[in-house]
């Protein structure tokens, strides 16, 4: 198949700012509750000491090497996050000159190497002062967010044009405030529901002040999107799936896009269900200028009586990736399909990508399964823009290794490998399969003609061992 995008594709890879910078400022910067979060967790492996110590990746200290990194992959675009609480300390005060000067120079800089920033502003890492005045669940909670969004717009609107309001906000509600596995670590429908309306509200409220900046050229959300497979055919197990898929793909989107809130709030919320008034409804629904895809995995769900919105997840039929998530290209095509089917709206895939348990063998990490993991979901998204989905662009789920939320250290799905002790990068085989990828698409004009000379597809035969099970599909 042929892997030649449209000239005006953009290739990138994301990261977040909590997972990769170190909590180890000292510039002024408020801690998040996910720094409590893990201060709180057990202690089990080495991972977890590294991961309690809060370094990371220290990007605070190697931005400059990243972007270097970056530079080398060929990235047309970085998709980052600004922490809140380098910006403003107490999440809705003084702003801290120091952390916000650390976004400008970090976004000077990705320029100055061609590299066109996307930035989300709110990646999970909520300021721990804000938790402390009831989080998201407070009223007020869209003021804190419009300050600190119009502070970050302020500065950086006139260089940044692709802004994202959230992240994935049903996995940080569902994951942080019902399930309590996530921060804040809240089990408590009666808290979500609170906190579902204010991030509603928030995203509208700031799409709306974002799109006074004139040089803004796009405003998106990166939603987390996996088709809902029923696990058998019977009625039962087909409901289920449309009740997860009500719940974990339309949540949030129905009512930014379309201005509806979904029934399925009823059976989440039960009588914690928030009301709503006409003028806060007529807030919702603004237009959105892309949807950003976040695709891991789809899901096998079947009913089950005694599980949350009588819904249960069967296991993997499949090969799975180092998170036990089944791999499944096919699914990225069908998200892509259904987005663009439900809400109309051009789109990225903001986050794609693999954890698995890479070595490092004479200095190279050969991870070969990550390349075919990746091979074949870029080639959904070929398959995409082949029947007329408006696809912009496509962001590998790590730029680095990085902290994996509640995995700690254990979960490496970085182009570049980072080794927690010495915070030294090795870029990994699947950094060089996609620099290629890149440099094979570039348009002879903009392109670096001598990396271009010789490419072709035969490029994919130096990871031949990717392909010990077969040929990629859709080749
Ligand atoms: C997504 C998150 C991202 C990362 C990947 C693996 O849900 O947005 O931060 O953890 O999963």
């Amino acid at each position: 198949m042929n892997i030649r995008f449209p000239e005006n594709f953009i290739f990138g890879a994301a990261t977040s700012a909590f997972q990769i910078e170190g909590n180890v400022h000292d510039d002024g910067s408020g801690k998040s509750i996910w720094s409590s979060f893990i201060q709180n967790s057990t202690v089990g492996s080495q991972e977890d000491e590294y991961a309690k110590s809060e370094t990371f990746c220290l990007h605070s200290s190697y931005w400059k090497r990243d972007v270097s990194l970056l530079s080398e992959l060929k990235l047309d675009s970085y998709r980052f996050s600004v922490s809140w609480g380098r910006v403003i300390p107490s999440g809705n005060g003084n702003v801290n000159q120091k952390g916000l000067q650390f976004y400008d120079q970090l976004v000077d800089n990705l320029l100055e190497h061609g590299i066109t920033p996307m930035l989300t502003l709110y990646h999970w890492d909520l300021p721990l002062e804000l938790q402390k005045n009831g989080g998201w669940a407070n009223p007020n909670s869209p003021d804190w967010f419009l300050l600190y969004s119009k502070t970050v717009a302020d500065l950086l609107a006139d260089r940044v044009p692709l802004w994202i309001t959230f992240n994935e906000p049903w996995i940080f509600m569902h994951l942080g405030m019902i399930q309590g596995e996530h921060a804040p670590g809240i089990k408590s429908p009666e808290y979500a529901a609170a906190a579902y309306k204010n991030i509603l509200l928030s995203h509208s409220r700031t799409a709306d002040l974002l799109r006074s900046y004139n040089q803004i050229r796009e405003i998106g959300i990166a939603s987390n999107l996996s088709p809902c497979i029923p696990a058998s055919p019977s009625p039962a197990d087909v409901a289920a799936s449309k009740r997860m898929d009500a719940y974990h793909n339309r949540f949030f989107l129905d009512p930014w896009v379309n201005g509806s809130i979904p029934e399925i709030t009823d059976q989440v919320f039960g009588k914690h269900n928030p009301e709503w008034s006409d003028s806060e409804l007529n807030e919702l629904g603004s237009e959105l200028d892309f949807i950003g895809i976040n695709y891991y995995t789809s899901k096998r769900i079947a009913h089950h009586d005694h599980d949350f919105l009588n819904v249960t997840e069967h296991p993997p039929q499949t090969e799975t990736t180092d998170m036990g998530w089944e791999i499944n290209p096919d699914g990225l095509l069908e998200a892509l399909i259904w987005a663009y089917e439900q809400y109309n709206t051009p789109l990225y895939v903001t986050e794609n990508g693999a954890a698995f348990n890479d070595v490092i063998q004479n200095g190279k990490i050969e991870d070969y399964s990550r390349v075919r993991y990746l091979h074949d979901h870029i080639l959904q998204c070929k398959k995409a823009i082949e029947q007329n989905i408006p696809l912009k662009g496509y962001y590998v789920w790590s730029l680095l290794d990085n902290y994996e939320w509640n995995h700690g250290l254990t979960k490496r799905f970085g182009l570049i490998h980072v080794d927690f002790e010495t915070y030294n990068r090795t870029i990994k085989q699947s950094g060089y399969y996609y620099r290629n990828l890149i440099s094979f698409n570039r348009h002879p004009n903009t392109s670096d003609l001598k990396s271009r000379r010789g490419l072709n597809l035969d490029f994919l035969d130096n990871f031949q061992a990717a392909y010990t099970q077969g040929q990629p599909a859709g080749t």
